[in-house]
């Protein structure tokens, strides 16, 4: 949601912001700008609507050097996406310049009291209020610029990551950040000289440096040219950095030869599980070693109570992991939507393990959501696919999903490296409650080692739903259906068709259809039914003859060698056998590269979908 890039140091900040915003942009693509102060002391400010190549056009023919910067691309909140309200925005005297990521909750407040001390605004934004109160603040109290922010920081509720130049200082790049993520990369440019950058993530970092500090909540930051870091909280206490060094690299933040980055994300998943499952599922010894359980034993062991948090996909996830949980380990699991969870006085006692699933970490709701079973004294345990985010960072404990960077706004791998982690999970709670006898315990740890190959399987004979999807690009809405476990998967594929393909989709409980859905079939309806050779096969089977005799269309996902529902399907995609609750990881696979290609059919910008952005930072 909004991404942030900055730079300080000798080279040109020009190219180093645009390739970062460029790796930024799925965080939010309705407009982009971009900051320097030049070596003449200028202080200009570029922006665009829409994507980052646009605000490249403006800049062609603009002075564009200078060796400090910062840039932004919006997913906007407050006012329309127009270049008016495009960041970065310059404060009244046009002395600074600043970019923002969050919500300033408000805003609404402070803008009046600023009009009332003569400022008057360009636009709708709530960002456009704090450039504004950092230059009173600087006016009122006679103050440098670092102490002008930590004053007005003071004053704002709500969420920021901010980054801010001031043309008469052009020598310091300065930031801070409440609620939202921002990281500090260290690093020497070729001649050896100290230079600082400025990342939403370290997507924009990793190139320079693998040497950085994540910004804590409430925390203001300075930079300099000698390579000068000072990091102070509102209060102006010191803060002693803690430097980290990034596993990442940059391979995984390109394409590598495929057309967009959802598709390659979708074939990585064979390996992203493979090294999601590395160490940690011991095929030889039959046995699962996962450190964030055996560490905190005794909170899984002794819990009343598991609760998951989450949003959309990660919901999705985390709803599969309940019905594996509850089957393995015998604990009670609930799944809550983390936007409700926050806001409805739920109970929640001290034995419960309250889980956050997520895979950037960021996303707000389940942050906060955390945040409050923190207040009761819940144990908090994360599932997360970025290191060092902040969920990652405000859980006792966790596992990382370890699928690499996803970069497509519409989550495949990590979906898929969340189910198997929640998979490890519950086998690992399992052996240490011995909830499962030892040969379904040992059954389950080999079948679950297959699933990579499996998956490879799947891609590699499906290669067809690209000239199958081409036919139904003309549908306005598609059904699909799944019982037990693929319930969950049912939902994920209606999500993905919708997120990038702008079908109306709906997933439901495959027998849930004759309470109500059923009325919306006719011929021109597609119904997506996952029917795998096991647990509710013939129920499932039923479910279809019903579709069928008020003439839907039967798209379903079977098991290898399956011929009932193949033939009563008009179309069908194969699966190998494996056990119910690992069905999910496979049958995922058709229904992404379905909606893969029909948005691709229909000419969507399959990795930037419309309204949506890839980090939800606000609420
Ligand atoms: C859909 C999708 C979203 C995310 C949701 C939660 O493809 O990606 O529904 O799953 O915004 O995001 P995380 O997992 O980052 O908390």
């Amino acid at each position: 949601m909004c991404g942030i890039v900055g730079y300080i140091g000798e080279q040109q900040a020009y190219p180093i912001l645009i390739k970062g915003l460029h790796r930024l942009e799925y965080r939010g693509y309705d407009s982009a700008g971009v900051s320097m102060i030049g070596s003449n002391g200028n202080l200009t400010v570029y922006k665009a609507k829409g994507k980052v190549n646009a605000l490249e056009a403006i800049c062609a023919d603009k002075d564009v050097s200078g060796t400090i910067g910062i840039a932004h691309t919006r997913w906007a909140t407050h006012g329309e996406p127009n270049e008016v309200n495009a960041h970065p925005h310059y404060s009244q005297s046009k002395n600074l310049a600043l970019v923002h990521n969050g919500i300033i909750e408000n805003y609404k407040t402070l803008r009046a009291e600023m009009e009332n001390n003569n400022y008057t605004f360009c636009s709708d934004t709530d960002t456009e209020v704090l450039v504004q109160l950092v230059e009173y603040m600087q006016e009122l109290h006679h103050c440098d610029l670092f102490t002008a922010v930590q004053n007005a920081l003071k004053h704002v509720v709500g969420a920021y990551a901010i980054a801010i130049l001031d043309r008469s200082n052009p020598d310091q790049l300065i930031c801070a950040r409440k609620g939202s993520p921002l990281i500090i990369g260290v690093g020497k440019d070729s001649n050896g000289r100290a230079e600082f950058y400025l990342g939403s993530d370290a997507t924009p970092i990793i190139e320079y440096t693998d040497q950085v500090i994540y910004l804590k909540d409430e925390e203001v930051a300075s930079m300099d040219r000698s390579g000068r870091l000072n990091i102070t909280n509102l209060a102006n206490v010191a803060q002693t950095p803690q430097m980290q060094t990034l596993e990442m690299n940059l391979e995984a933040l390109e394409k590598g030869g495929y057309p967009h980055f959802m598709l390659k994300e979708i074939w990585e998943q064979p390996q992203a599980l493979r090294t999601s499952i590395r160490g940690r599922l011991q095929v030889q010894d039959r046995d699962v070693l996962l450190s964030g359980i055996i560490d905190n034993r005794d909170k899984f062991v002794n819990a009343r109570r598991i609760i998951i948090c989450a949003c959309g996909t990660s919901w999705h996830a985390a709803l599969i992991g309940k019905y594996f949980i509850e089957e393995a380990c015998h604990i009670p699991v609930e799944v809550e939507y983390a936007s409700e969870f926050r806001y409805r006085n739920p109970v929640i006692y001290p034995d419960d393990v309250v889980i956050a699933v997520s895979q950037s970490g960021e996303t707000a709701d389940t942050l906060a959501a955390i945040q409050l079973a923190k207040q009761h004294g819940a144990f908090l345990y994360g599932v997360c696919n970025v290191i060092g985010s902040s969920i990652a960072r405000a859980t006792d404990s966790g596992t990382y999903i370890h699928v690499g960077p996803e970069i497509g706004v519409a989550s495949t791998k990590a979906f898929t490296g969340q189910v198997v982690t929640l998979m490890l999970l519950g086998l690992a709670i399992a052996k240490e409650k011995k909830t499962l006898a030892d040969d379904m315990f040992h059954m389950l740890v080999n079948e679950l080692c297959l699933i990579p190959e499996k998956m490879q399987w799947t891609l590699e004979n499906n290669k067809d739903i690209d000239s199958f999807a081409q036919m139904f690009t003309y549908c306005r809405n598609f059904i699909y259906l799944g019982r037990g476990y693929n319930y969950p998967v049912a939902l994920e594929g209606a999500l993905k068709l919708k997120e990038i393909s702008y079908i109306h989709a709906e997933g439901y409980p495959a027998a849930e259809m004759k309470h109500g859905p059923i009325a919306l079939v006719d011929e021109e309806m597609p119904v997506v039914v996952i029917a795998p050779k096991r647990g509710m096969y013939e129920k499932v089977v039923s479910n279809i003859q019903e579709i069928k005799s008020r003439k839907g269309k039967i798209i379903s996902v079977v098991t290898e060698g399956d011929k009932v529902v193949r033939g009563m399907s008009d179309y069908s995609f194969v699966i190998p056998d494996t056990r119910d609750c690992f069905v999910p990881m496979l049958a995922v696979i058709p229904l992404q590269l379905l909606s893969y290609y029909v948005a691709v059919a229909k000419g969507r910008n399959v990795d930037q979908p419309r309204n949506l952005a890839k980090s939800v930072t606000v609420e």
